[in-house]
């Protein structure tokens, strides 16, 4: 049996005429009606039987193109931005449009705004990628998955776009994927612009360039919550602890902040009618591709499960470099300003270089020495968790750490420790 397919694909004129003669299949007439209108072409999918229009197909290249060598086989269920937009130098807005077809579908009235919300649709690749859109593999070409979930006459369903991470609806189908950019948002020229408000309109009427600076703790929270998946309960854990815990570890709820899953924020502002550039057009301001980097981090992925973790808090804490155990909730945390302990303030903090954004244990000291004191008897747990260390190699630091606190004491650490000031002769 021949599975005969429609798919809109644009721009393959050449192909056209040799397989509209397949196309009428009864079979497919709900399929054909949604293609209908476009340039359409049949894909014939599926059964490895007589096939001659892919026949065709191969020996016309065969017969034009010089034999070379085989290449190495390329997994094209695997795209690539490297490939595309460094090697071929292809602009992001080439095959990423804004806004997507679906914008007003996926969000709905005052909720909506021009996104991208979509993948790129089939023309952007076809220049290129006839011969993988018209692989003869099954269920479907390899190629397809990059976008959709999957390809049956009955079901053309396609991942959500990760755009819409702020979307809750758990029908949505996601597909798991390391990222291959990392975002770079510039803190430091936003402080001034960015106030507390929770309406998308009236962030831009009413904060934008306004005169008085916002203080810079309210602004974050705008973009930055405290995670809190159980709501105001007044249990202190995430899940149970053990109950032989003692001094050790075991997660609170109220440890993370999130941070933006979206673009809703971010093009409140930085529209097409704003003119405050970026655009969201162009992606690569915002985005920037990252190699992949061995961070050192205060996280275990065996711990953190047993623990209640779930994947927005594993998404946060395992890329905690600083300080695993550090909980925004805890005792006089939430009083203290942000900027006391996060640097963003200062151009050096860049969210694309994660060196730059660790938290100094300094700040563990703050001004009233909280954590470091100039000598143990005042209680601070560094103090204690030094001495600790020194009188028994084994100590295990789990004031603010998950697995660092049993390697080596960093440098920084007794540095930190103010050197007590010379007695006053009064
Ligand atoms: C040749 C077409 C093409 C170009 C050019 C392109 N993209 Fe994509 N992009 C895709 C496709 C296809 C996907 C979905 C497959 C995937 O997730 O890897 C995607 C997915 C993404 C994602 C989500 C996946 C991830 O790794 O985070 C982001 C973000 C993204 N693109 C940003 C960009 C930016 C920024 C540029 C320009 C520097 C760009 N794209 C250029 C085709 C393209
Ligand atoms: C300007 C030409 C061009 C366009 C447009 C293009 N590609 Fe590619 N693509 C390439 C080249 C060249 C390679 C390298 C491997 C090869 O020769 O097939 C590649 C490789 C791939 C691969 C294999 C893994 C990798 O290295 O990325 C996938 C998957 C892929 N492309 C998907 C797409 C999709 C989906 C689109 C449309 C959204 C697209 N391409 C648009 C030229 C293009
Ligand atoms: C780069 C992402 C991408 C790839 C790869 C891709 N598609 Fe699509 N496909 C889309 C988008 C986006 C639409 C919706 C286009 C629109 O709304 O006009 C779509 C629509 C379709 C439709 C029309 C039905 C519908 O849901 O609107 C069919 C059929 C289809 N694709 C089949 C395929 C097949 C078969 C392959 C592999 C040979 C493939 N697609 C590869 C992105 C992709
Ligand atoms: C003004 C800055 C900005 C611009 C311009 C922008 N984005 Fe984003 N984008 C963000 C932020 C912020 C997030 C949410 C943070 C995150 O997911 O890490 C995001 C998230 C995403 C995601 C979710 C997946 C991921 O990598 O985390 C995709 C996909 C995406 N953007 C695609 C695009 C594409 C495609 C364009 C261009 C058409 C674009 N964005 C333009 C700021 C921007
Ligand atoms: C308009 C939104 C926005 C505002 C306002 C904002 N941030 Fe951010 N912040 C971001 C984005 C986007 C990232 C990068 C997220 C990513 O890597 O995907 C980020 C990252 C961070 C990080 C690093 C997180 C990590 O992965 O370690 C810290 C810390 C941070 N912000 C603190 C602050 C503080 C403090 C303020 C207030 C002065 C603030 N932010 C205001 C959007 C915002
Ligand atoms: C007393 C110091 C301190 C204060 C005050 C503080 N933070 Fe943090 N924050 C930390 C530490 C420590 C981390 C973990 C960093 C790491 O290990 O890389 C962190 C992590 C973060 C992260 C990354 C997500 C996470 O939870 O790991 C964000 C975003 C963030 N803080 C935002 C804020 C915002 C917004 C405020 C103010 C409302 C704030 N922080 C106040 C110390 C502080
Ligand atoms: C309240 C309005 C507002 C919001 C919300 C906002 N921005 Fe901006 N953004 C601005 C303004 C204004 C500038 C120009 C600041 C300057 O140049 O000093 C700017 C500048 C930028 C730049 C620097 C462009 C350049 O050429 O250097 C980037 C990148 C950026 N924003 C990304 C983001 C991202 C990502 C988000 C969401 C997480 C976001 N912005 C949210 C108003 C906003
Ligand atoms: C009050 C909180 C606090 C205590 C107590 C503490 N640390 Fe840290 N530690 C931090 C912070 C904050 C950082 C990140 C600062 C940095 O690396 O510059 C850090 C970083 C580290 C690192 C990572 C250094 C690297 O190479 O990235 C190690 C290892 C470490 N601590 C071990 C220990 C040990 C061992 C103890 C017990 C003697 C200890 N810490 C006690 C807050 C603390």
């Amino acid at each position: 049996m021949l599975v005969v397919w429609s798919i809109n694909i644009g721009l393959v004129r050449s192909l056209t005429s040799v397989k509209r003669a397949r196309f009428p299949t009864l079979k497919l007439l709900p399929f054909y009606a949604l293609v209908l209108g476009a340039l359409t072409l049949s894909l014939a999918l599926a059964t490895p039987s007589v096939n001659g229009g892919a026949q065709r197909r191969r020996t016309q290249r065969g017969s034009s193109k010089p034999k070379t060598p085989p290449k190495p086989k390329i997994d094209y269920t695997k795209f690539s931005h490297t490939t595309h937009a460094v090697t071929q130098k292809l602009a992001c807005n080439s095959c990423h449009k804004v806004p997507s077809k679906n914008w007003n579908v996926v969000r709905k009235g005052d909720a909506a705004f021009q996104d991208v919300a979509d993948f790129p649709e089939h023309s952007a690749c076809l220049s290129c990628h006839k011969e993988q859109f018209f692989a003869r593999e099954r269920p479907a070409p390899s190629i397809c998955s990059n976008c959709h979930i999957a390809v049956t006459p009955k079901d053309t369903a396609r991942w959500l776009f990760p755009s819409l991470g702020d979307l809750t609806d758990p029908k949505l189908k996601r597909r798991e994927f390391v990222s291959e950019f990392g975002v770079g948002f510039p803190h430091d020229k936003h402080i001034d612009v960015v106030g507390m408000i929770l309406d998308r309109r009236q962030l831009f009427t009413n904060v934008l360039f306004q005169e008085k600076k916002p203080a810079p703790p309210k602004s974050c929270p705008v973009c930055h919550e405290t995670y809190l998946p159980q709501g105001k309960s007044s249990e202190e854990y995430v899940v149970k602890p053990p109950k032989d815990i003692g001094d050790n570890f075991w997660l609170k709820k109220g440890t993370f902040k999130t941070i933006p899953s979206s673009h809703t924020i971010c093009f409140t502002c930085h529209n097409a009618d704003s003119g405050i550039a970026p655009e969201p057009k162009n992606c690569e301001t915002c985005h920037k591709l990252t190699s992949p980097m061995q961070l050192k981090v205060d996280f275990d992925a065996k711990l953190a499960t047993p623990m209640g973790a779930d994947k927005v808090m594993l998404a946060r804490w395992s890329r905690r470099q600083s300080a695993g155990a550090f909980r925004h909730e805890a005792g006089e945390h939430p009083d203290l300003s942000c900027l006391n302990c996060h640097k963003v303030d200062n151009e050096a903090f860049r969210t694309t270089d994660p060196k730059t954004m660790k938290v100094a244990v300094r700040s563990c000291g703050g001004a009233e020495g909280c954590h470091i004191t100039t000598t143990t008897d005042e209680g601070g747990a560094l103090n204690f968790e030094i001495d600790s260390r020194k009188k028994d190699p084994k100590f295990v630091c789990t004031k603010c750490h998950v697995t660092f606190g049993s390697e080596p004491i960093p440098e920084n650490h007794p540095q930190a420790i103010p050197t007590p000031k010379p007695k006053k002769t009064s």
